[in-house]
């Protein structure tokens, strides 16, 4: 149904670390070659948290591009863009803001959530009980059909899953949607017109799944039929209105097997965080003084891997046979520990160089960032826009 898009995006915090890499950023390399992706700078999210110390979120924010592309997220590939230079997505927030039920704003779990875990900031504003809705307006604007995020962003994805929904019965039922619909079914071809007729009272009679499949991907053909009557077919095919906004599925991130250096998750604030950028000294000495097993007090002591955030380093960089060395010199005290981190130095290193490499094109000459999202934002604003007209339309707000 439509196009496959890909959206996501991400706040701007800072440097991004091995975390953010092994968890998120592998992941949208990935999607970008199988689907178009949007990927884009959440600048208005960060403020629904922080309004009160926003820094230089334009300098955070390209920051974080260039740390994106140095895990070769690819321009080429991807659209890169950054929400605020996307003013759309605010209107369609606004609108949205109109139809969705305080109720349901209230009960998306973050809310409390985030109230109680961040108490040392004020999140008493319209903006922050309304961050579910905007991140709604983020996914809807691109029609988005896929949206790769964790396992905390599920219930606002389901949130979105719902507005749509209302959206949808709200204002897609036009005046004469039968007969529109009808005349649309009739430009398909006779025999084609004929099957999708039998598929859709397949579906809507018995709840036929495979029917409904069917016939979205003979809509799916249709490229000849504009873009307003096949979403009209969409709907009908389903017994709804016309679907002017398309309800988004999960692609769930796992999360990163990746912990911190004290066994932690890795996280910056939790200072134990290795940055995609970190110098090599500085990535070699973290390594070289993250704490062990704490039974291991002497060299000849032996140790237990399972209590050693060393061991989770292992997990993610070394092959079986590796691991097999590890459990045996560790158990056995065969090996030191210095020497159980070297292997797992040199495999960080090996795979950050690269990144620093790539990083250091775009620090050399900032243009080139500022040129890949000027770039990337016309092309959103573009789609943007498409689904923008079709929204004031249907709600009685296209003038000229
Ligand atoms: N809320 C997400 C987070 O905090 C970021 C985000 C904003 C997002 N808008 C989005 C993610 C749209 C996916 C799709 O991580
Ligand atoms: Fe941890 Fe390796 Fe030392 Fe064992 S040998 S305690 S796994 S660092």
């Amino acid at each position: 149904m439509f196009e496959t898009r890909v959206l996501s995006g991400m706040r701007p915090t800072g440097a991004l670390h091995l975390g953010h890499y092994h968890g998120v950023l592998k992941n949208w390399v990935r999607l970008q070659s199988e689907y178009p992706c949007l990927f884009f700078v959440a600048d208005w999210h960060a403020l629904t948290t922080d309004y009160e110390k926003p820094g230089a979120l334009q300098e955070v924010g390209a920051d974080m591009v260039v740390d994106w592309l140095a895990s070769g997220v690819d321009p080429n590939q991807a659209t890169l863009f950054v929400q605020s230079l996307v003013p759309e997505h605010a209107e369609l927030n606004l609108l949205l803001s109109m139809i969705v039920p305080l109720g349901w704003l209230e009960r998306v779990p973050t809310y409390k959530d985030q109230q109680e875990k961040l108490a040392d900031k004020d999140l008493s504003t319209y903006g922050f009980l309304g961050y579910p809705l905007l991140q709604a307006a983020d996914i809807l604007i691109y029609r988005s059909r896929y949206v790769p995020v964790g396992e905390d962003q599920v219930p606002h994805i389901e949130f979105t899953r719902e507005l749509a929904r209302r959206f949808n019965h709200l204002y897609g039922r036009e005046p004469g949607y039968q007969d529109k619909a009808k005349a649309a079914v009739k430009k398909m071809g006779s025999k084609k017109a004929r099957l999708f007729n039998e598929l859709r009272t397949r579906f809507l009679e018995s709840g036929d799944a495979e029917a409904l499949k069917r016939a979205q991907a003979l809509l799916d053909e249709q490229q000849n039929l504009p873009r307003g009557e096949r979403e009209r077919l969409y709907g009908w095919l389903e017994g709804t209105g016309r679907k002017i906004l398309v309800e988004p599925d999960v692609l769930l991130t796992e999360a990163s097997k990746l912990t911190g250096l004290d066994g932690q998750k890795m996280s910056k604030s939790y200072n134990n965080a290795i940055a995609l950028r970190d110098e090599p000294e500085a990535v070699s000495r973290k390594i070289r003084t993250m704490p062990t097993d704490p039974a291991r007090v002497r060299r000849s002591d032996p140790g237990n891997p399972d209590k050693c955030p060393v061991w989770p380093l292992h997990l993610v960089y070394s092959d079986a046979e590796r691991r097999q060395w590890v459990r045996q010199g560790c158990t056995t005290a065969g090996i030191g520990c210095l020497e159980c981190k070297q292997p797992v130095i040199e495999s960080v290193l090996g795979e950050l160089a690269p990144m620093r490499e790539r990083a250091q094109a775009y620090l050399d000459d900032p243009t080139l960032v500022k040129n890949i999202l000027a770039d990337g934002c016309d092309k959103a604003r573009k789609l943007a826009e498409e689904t923008m007209r079709e929204v004031r339309e249907a709600m009685g707000l296209s003038y000229l």
